[in-house]
């Protein structure tokens, strides 16, 4: 299918979106849970889908080259998810809204400027942008839903500081499945038209519970002592940085708002979005899905990247030393290139331009601390490496990615500990993978289970054809 085609698909669901998100908005007043909306929005959504299956189901959505089975299925047509659409060019939007909009859109802390993932979240299950009040709300039903169980406290404490934090990650979301109420409920019989619910309480749980999780491991693994209280007045992000010790850092607890709302999501095809939502058709819990999307973010290729990056830069400044010149860079940037290494933080398997996650990271370190030495690399390295992968002449996009920048903002607060990044990143991706987990049981999405062929069968198909 060619990129224009793919682009006007995304323009189109992109004001479908829209349109949709315009129609919830006028019922947006009323002040309702996040579940009693849902309960509301998802017999339409059902009659939505069902009308375009019936009108487009049979029709045929182009053709699928076998490049495309053995590349990674790059660009293949194969998933539905309404919550956020990537396009190659002017990078991710979230219900219809790009990462600008949404900063000016959804609702703020006191005196902050950064918007609230707890809003980010209400946009992605309902499409409609909340009231403060109803993001109120959910800051106090999750602080209220934080506490992890004892025996994953004591799972955490006996991980030895050797683990990596994204295995203790997986490991003690893979443990919550104990207490998961869609299990349960499963156990128990629960009519299929009914999954939704216990599906959405176990999303609203996992999310909840992530801040206690990854404080802790933060707090064991560098040896922070203990973790302290959510405090139910405060916001999710706010509790997140008070049990990193990161609370009084005013700046620190605005990034963490924009850092775990641009995180959230990245349209349903990446590696940890398509994880879980493949684990999540088998009507393994949300937080066994989420677990295996966990592991996927801990690959270089994919959440890992943000600590890359980190390790790349200091390595840099090891051999190079501290202002460094550009030429003194661009030989660094090649060696790592002849090495046959990648650059972390560059490239994208959709995005064609800049990544809008890493402008919006940039914006923030211009505004914040526009003089930090590392923000200076990374602008620097920006400025070479685009112009050096184009001569390489391999990589599709010779753009930052996310993973570019995220890690020398959380540096510069003072939170240095490279290899606990991607835990952060996995705080944030819940947000979107719960939404998409909870919509697959409201429209009963199936089993996933496309087919593989043998290079054999390929040979097969097409011998004597041209
Ligand atoms: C993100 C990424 C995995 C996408 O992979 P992809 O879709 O296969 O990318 P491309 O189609 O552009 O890859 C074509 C070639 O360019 C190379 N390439 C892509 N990005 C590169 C980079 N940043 N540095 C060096 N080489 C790169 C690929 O490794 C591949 O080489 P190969 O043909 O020898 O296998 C890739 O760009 C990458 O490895 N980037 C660095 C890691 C990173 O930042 N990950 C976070 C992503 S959000």
């Amino acid at each position: 299918m060619s990129s224009s085609i793919l682009r006007s698909i995304a323009r189109q669901s992109r004001s479908s979106a829209l349109a949709r998100s315009a129609r919830f908005a006028s019922t947006a007043a009323k002040q309702q849970t996040l579940k009693e909306r849902l309960a509301e929005l998802i017999p339409a959504e059902i009659e939505n889908v069902k009308a375009v299956r019936a009108e487009h189901g049979k029709k045929s959505f182009g053709p699928v080259l076998v490049d495309q089975l053995y590349g990674g299925m790059r660009g293949l047509p194969a998933l539905i998810w309404d919550g956020s659409v990537l396009d190659p060019d002017e990078g991710i939007r979230f219900r219809g809204k790009t990462i600008p909009e949404i900063q000016d859109l959804l609702p703020k802390a006191p005196g902050g400027s950064e918007p609230l993932p707890e809003g980010l979240f209400w946009l992605l299950v309902t499409g409609e942008v909340p009231t403060q009040a109803q993001v109120e709300a959910l800051s106090k039903d999750w602080a209220a839903r934080a506490a992890i169980p004892e025996f994953v406290e004591e799972l955490l404490d006996r991980c030895p500081p050797t683990l990596h934090p994204m295995s203790q990650f997986s490991l003690a979301v893979t443990a919550l499945n104990h207490d998961s109420t869609f299990a349960k409920a499963y156990q128990q019989g629960v009519s299929k038209k009914e999954y939704w619910g216990p599906a959405f309480e176990d999303c609203m749980d996992l999310i909840a519970k992530l801040p206690n999780i990854a404080g802790r491991i933060y707090r064991n693994v560098y040896g922070q002592g203990k973790v302290p209280a959510i405090d139910p007045t405060k916001d999710y992000s706010w509790n997140m940085a008070n049990l990193l010790g990161f609370a009084e850092k005013n700046d620190f607890v605005e990034l963490l708002r924009l850092y775990i709302t641009i995180h959230s999501d990245h349209e349903g095809g990446n590696v940890s979005a398509h994880a879980g939502k493949l684990v999540g058709s088998a009507l393994s819990d949300p937080f066994l899905a989420f677990a295996a999307s966990l592991n996927g973010l801990a690959g270089p290729l994919h959440g890992l990247a943000n600590q890359e990056v980190l390790l790349w830069l200091r390595k840099m400044q090891s051999k190079i030393g501290e202002n460094a010149t550009d030429e003194a860079v661009k030989e660094y940037v090649w060696s790592t290139l002849k090495n046959g290494q990648v650059v972390p933080g560059y490239g994208h398997a959709v995005l064609r331009k800049t990544d809008p996650r890493y402008s919006a990271q940039r914006e923030f370190a211009l505004k914040h601390l526009p003089n930090d030495p590392l923000f200076k690399l990374v602008a620097q390295v920006f400025n070479i490496v685009p112009g050096i992968l184009l001569e390489a002449g391999k990589a599709k996009n010779p753009w930052p990615n996310v993973d570019a920048h995220s890690g020398v903002l959380l540096t510069h607060y003072g939170l240095d500990q490279m290899n606990f990044y991607t835990v952060l990143f996995g705080v944030s991706r819940a947000f979107g993978v719960a939404a998409q987990l909870i919509w697959d049981r409201a429209l009963g999405a199936p089993l996933e289970r496309p087919k593989s062929y043998s290079t054999d069968a390929i040979k097969k198909i097409f011998a004597g054809k041209n």
